[in-house]
């Protein structure tokens, strides 16, 4: 097991740190950490590393508060895999865990930016602190490299504007987005200071199997419950460019290696979605249709413009920095949710002891578009 090198309550070192932080001497074949990895993307990334041979160890840290054990089970015979059930809150513990590690994939977090309107001090724990607890851990422990999940939110409201990096101030909308804004604030002054090299990543909204919440999680258990009518958040014509779960993984990677390839003390930023966006409306329906219930299913539509508070009604971003640094999506945003939909629908019976609510509606006759 692991232990932790600097006790909490020690003098911290100051700059001097970014002389000890050593480059990564197994560059190519880095031992690598996922926080968050038992949770919907975190999964989809392991099994990306885990398919690499060159990859030596990947260890997962995550309190399952979201995460499930049910998406790692197809590694549990794999050694190179370590799991840890902590939680990032409990920066002694957690921190043992970053000991020889070279690269951190920061997945972990609050997930949905709903959650922050009933407990205000959700996103200011869940990222904000969560992060500084990663950064801080990366520091004592010398782990030099941080790919971070974060998200278009931090650009706010600015309707139709097509959003690029070097939009600012950003103003977010939602806690969820101003702890997006933190975190990535913490690892600019991390870097800086101590020498930690970072690639932030600004997601657009992410849909596939294994989804834990979001649209089409909420719609297929509204659906579940009561297939002859389908309420949706606002008026369905918010519009958001959407990312298929797999498709980002391998941008996750991508910005790991760029991630490896940045001086001591520099970090990068850069959106990832596709041109355009889905509207809410095109979800719905496609859902419904997949399963089989198009016209059949009423759907009905509230009146506001965004889902709730906090939510943008439309989103437009720009990843033309992504893909001149050599990374292209395959896919538009109405094709990644038609396929996501497929792929969630075939998953969905193949789930064993699920713990949720989440399930094929009964009378569903898959459709496949
Ligand atoms: N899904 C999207 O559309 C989307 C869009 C933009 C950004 N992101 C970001 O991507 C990351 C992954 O999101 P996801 O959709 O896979 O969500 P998820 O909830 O499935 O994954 C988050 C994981 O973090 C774990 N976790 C949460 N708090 C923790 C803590 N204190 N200590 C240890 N583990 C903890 C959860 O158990 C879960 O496994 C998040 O940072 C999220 O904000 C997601």
């Amino acid at each position: 097991m692991y232990r932790l090198i600097v006790e909490s309550g020690e003098r911290f070192p100051y700059a001097s740190t970014a002389k000890r932080l050593k480059p990564s001497t197994k560059k190519n074949r880095p031992v690598i950490l996922v926080t968050g990895g038992a949770g919907f993307i975190g999964s989809h990334l392991l099994d990306a590393l885990l398919a690499g041979a060159a990859t030596p160890e990947v260890r997962v840290l995550d309190n399952f508060s979201s995460g499930r054990r049910e998406h790692l089970a197809q590694h549990k015979n794999d050694p190179r895999l370590k799991v840890f059930k902590l939680d990032l809150l409990d920066f002694k513990k957690a921190a043992a865990t970053f000991k020889g590690v070279d690269r951190v994939f920061h997945l972990a977090a609050n997930p949905d930016a709903r959650w922050g309107i009933d407990n205000t001090r959700l996103d200011l724990e869940q990222e904000t602190l969560v992060t500084y607890h990663v950064l801080e851990a990366m520091r004592r422990h010398g782990a030099a490299q941080i790919v971070f999940a974060s998200s278009g939110t931090v650009y706010g409201d600015v309707g139709a504007t097509v959003t690029r990096e070097t939009l600012g101030p950003a103003l977010p909308i939602s806690l969820y987005g101003a702890g997006k804004v933190a975190s990535e604030a913490l690892i600019s002054a991390f870097c800086a200071t101590f020498g930690l090299r970072g690639v932030i990543l600004r997601f657009g909204n992410i849909v596939g199997e294994r989804t834990t919440h979001g649209a089409i999680y909420d719609f297929l258990r509204r659906l579940a419950k009561n297939s002859a009518e389908l309420k949706v958040l606002g008026n369905g014509r918010q519009s958001k460019p959407y990312i298929y779960v797999r498709d980002i993984v391998d941008a996750i990677v991508f910005g790991g290696e760029k991630c490896a390839e940045l001086e001591a003390g520099r970090f990068d930023v850069f959106n990832v979605a596709p041109d355009g966006g889905t509207t809410v409306r095109f979800i719905a329906e496609e859902l419904v249709a997949q399963l089989g219930f198009k016209g059949r299913t009423k759907i009905s539509y509230g009146t506001t413009a965004g889902g709730w508070p906090g939510d943008v009604p439309v989103s437009r971003m720009d990843s033309t920095k992504l893909r001149n640094a050599g990374f292209v999506l395959p896919r538009s945003s109405d094709e990644a949710v038609r396929l996501a939909i497929r792929r969630i629908l075939e998953w969905l019976p193949q789930r064993k002891n699920a713990k949720d609510d989440l399930r094929l509606p009964k009378d569903a006759k898959l459709i496949s578009n």
